[in-house]
Order: C-alpha cells, then sequence, then structure tokens
C-alpha cells in the first residue's frame, strides 16, 4: 500500500491512502473485487479534470491507464472508433480528424481522458457525446463481470448520465465504441459562427474544430498551466415564469432545455457576470475574467477553498436573481 497525491487538473492537494494504476481490464477487475470484499472504498481516477478534491482520499484511488484506440470503416462515410478509458479524448479527436472523421470537431480540446466523458456526457459548441455513443464497456462492481451498456441504458442528459446518478459506484467504464462520420456540420453556435465568418472562405470539419479550439483558448484557462475543472456550474433551467421573473432584473438570453425536460435553460455564467463576480478573487481562488462559469486555483488553493468560493456565488446567485446552481464537477474526499 502506498500513499499518493491524486492527479487533478484545479491542481489542489489531495492524498489517497492507496494509489494504484490500473494498465488492463484484468487487473482492474482483480482490483475492484479485492477492494469491495474487504470493504474498502475505491476511487476510479481518470485524467482528473472534473474533480474537486478535498485534502483525503480514503481506500485505494484506482488511476485507468488503459490504452488503445482503433478506427474501423464501416462504409463510405461510417466509421466505429473504439477507444480505452485511459486515453486522452483529445487524441480521440485528433485521430478522426486526421482521417477526415465527421462529428467530433465540436468536442475538440475538451480535456479528460475517455472513460470519463460519458460521466458527465461531455458537450459543447451544440454537440454531445451520446450523439456518437453506440456502447460502453464497463465493469459491474454489483455483478463482478464486465458488459456492454447501450447509449439509451447510459440514460444521458445535459451534463448527466446513469454513471452520475443510481449506477454512481456500480459501473467502471473501460471502452467505448463510437460511431461517426454522416453528420452534418454544427456550425449555429454564437462564438464559433462570429469565428467562421471572420475566417471566410469554406467551411470544412478542420475550419470548424480550428473556430471552437481558438473560442476555446481564449475564453478557457488552460488546465496544463492554471487550475481548474472547466465550468463550475451547470446551466440551470428554469420555467417560463422563473425566466420572466429573472428578466425583470437582468437581461439573459434564453435556450431550449435538454430534450424531454421542460422549460429553458439559461447562462449562469450571465448571472455570476451580472451579480459581478468577474475577476473576484477569495483567498488562492479566482472567478475568471473571460469566462465566470470558471472558477482557478491561482496557486497552492485547497478544494475546500474553491468549494467555499462556489458556495458563497451560489448563495449570491441565489439570493439576487432566485436560482440555484448546481456544481458540474464531482467533489470526492474529506478534509
Ligand atoms: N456570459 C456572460 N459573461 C461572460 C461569459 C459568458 O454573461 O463573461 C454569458 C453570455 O450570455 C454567453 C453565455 O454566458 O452567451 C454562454 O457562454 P458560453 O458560450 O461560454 O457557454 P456556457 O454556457 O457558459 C457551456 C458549457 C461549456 C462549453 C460551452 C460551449 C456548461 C456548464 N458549460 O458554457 O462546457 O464549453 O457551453 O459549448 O454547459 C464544461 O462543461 O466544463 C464546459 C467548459
Amino acid at each position: 500500500m502506498s500513499s499518493g497525491q491524486v492527479p487533478n487538473t484545479l491542481r489542489v492537494e489531495c492524498i489517497a491512502d492507496d494509489i494504484r494504476w490500473v494498465h488492463d481490464e484484468q487487473d482492474l477487475a482483480e482490483q475492484l473485487v479485492h477492494a469491495d470484499m474487504n470493504q474498502i472504498p475505491a476511487t476510479i481516477v481518470g485524467g482528473g479534470s472534473n474533480l474537486v478534491l478535498r485534502t483525503r482520499l480514503p481506500g485505494v484511488a484506482l488511476l485507468l491507464k488503459l490504452r488503445g484506440i482503433a478506427f474501423e470503416r464501416l462504409g463510405d462515410d461510417d466509421w466505429r472508433i473504439v477507444a480505452a478509458a485511459g486515453e486522452d479524448w483529445q487524441t480521440v479527436v485528433d485521430g478522426a480528424l486526421q482521417r477526415g472523421i465527421g462529428g467530433l470537431e465540436n468536442l475538440t480540446l475538451i480535456p479528460g481522458s475517455v472513460g470519463a466523458a460519458p460521466v458527465q456526457n461531455i458537450g459543447a459548441y451544440g454537440r454531445e457525446l451520446s450523439e456518437f455513443l453506440e456502447s460502453v464497456t464497463v465493469f459491474d462492481r454489483q455483478h463482478r463481470c464486465y458488459s456492454t451498456l447501450t447509449g439509451v441504458q447510459c440514460a444521458f442528459g445535459y451534463r448527466e448520465s446513469v454513471f452520475k446518478r443510481d449506477a454512481l459506484n456500480r459501473y467502471v467504464i473501460t471502452r467505448l465504441a463510437l460511431r461517426v462520420g454522416r453528420t452534418a456540420l454544427v456550425t449555429n453556435y454564437p462564438d464559433v459562427a462570429r469565428e467562421l465568418a471572420d475566417h471566410g472562405g469554406g467551411v470544412d470539419r478542420k475550419t470548424v474544430a480550428d473556430a471552437v479550439a481558438k473560442v476555446r483558448r481564449r475564453k478557457l484557462p488552460d488546465p496544463t498551466r492554471i487550475g481548474n475543472v472547466g465550468s463550475f456550474f451547470k446551466n440551470p433551467v428554469v420555467t417560463e415564469a422563473e425566466l420572466d421573473g429573472i428578466r425583470a432584473v437582468v437581461d439573459i438570453d434564453d435556450y431550449p432545455a435538454p430534450s424531454g425536460t421542460a422549460g429553458r435553460k439559461i447562462p449562469a455564467a450571465r448571472l455570476i457576470d451580472a451579480a459581478g463576480w468577474k475577476g473576484v478573487r477569495k483567498d488562492r481562488v479566482e472567478v475568471w475574467s473571460r469566462q465566470p462559469l470558471v472558477l482557478v486555483n491561482l496557486g497552492g488553493a485547497t478544494g475546500g477553498e474553491v468549494l467555499d468560493l462556489a458556495a458563497v456565488i451560489r448563495d449570491d446567485v441565489y439570493g439576487k436573481y432566485g436560482v440555484a446552481l448546481e456544481l458540474e464537477p464531482a467533489v470526492l474526499g474529506s478534509d
């Protein structure tokens, strides 16, 4: 048993009682069964890019390093990509772009591992992982065996999936199969549309990916340089009546709610911005001034400090606009 720092892009200190690297599916099954039979809490860590960690992680942290990406051509413009959980998401996107495979261009530069991608159903600029997901291979800790879940069984929603809810600790994702290729370009997201208009000329998958990359680099802090987990809050869904109430005090855009949900989705960034939080610093944490939905670790902050600032922002936004913001990343560990 050896304790160690849990990798995380927020760059906060968190020591796991025991930390182990897992290189293949057999090894993962053995480690999980061992932990479960001995009632040792086991936490799966991918890229650590959507985690807010407190200072101690009890039990064992399993760092997934499963590798391998296969591109299988099924037809003219029809591909299956099978990728192991420990690969970087960006390696998959780059591989698809290099082969001229369509679909993933809007999902470029999202930090994190392949295995983490379905947990929050990563999405950006009008596209979501769930649109491409054929199946997910998981280790089922309840039945102690591997099985395959279809996209429907994953119960995807906006930044939601079965892996975040009922099956929080039951399934460990080891592999994804994506079906990509025959998809139209999605270029109507305002920031991306503006970028493409400035670029002029023809628009193809590569130019869309470049436009998305440009917008992301401009607005979002690079987690390899400044600790962050991307959006700290989800965009709230409110009723039409609530929206009228909010609009009485703040000018705000609204969008259709995710499919199957009533109401309208509104940008949390706008509420945080209007409440005056842009660029505000508390302890060693700052609200990113180019996208106030992001909190950054200026260096040496603890997960608790980041959560404290998030709580103050949430209370303030609730007091001013009556909207209860929900945290987007997962919070793990204890102090
Ligand atoms: N806004 C402000 N002030 C700002 C920035 C934004 O008021 O300084 C308002 C504007 O009205 C703007 C709106 O917020 O139109 C939306 O901003 P943006 O386009 O940056 O997108 P977002 O809704 O804040 C979501 C995702 C991001 C994703 C982008 C692009 C969530 C929680 N976040 O942010 O995802 O990259 O859209 O699709 O859904 C992440 O999940 O970690 C993430 C970064």
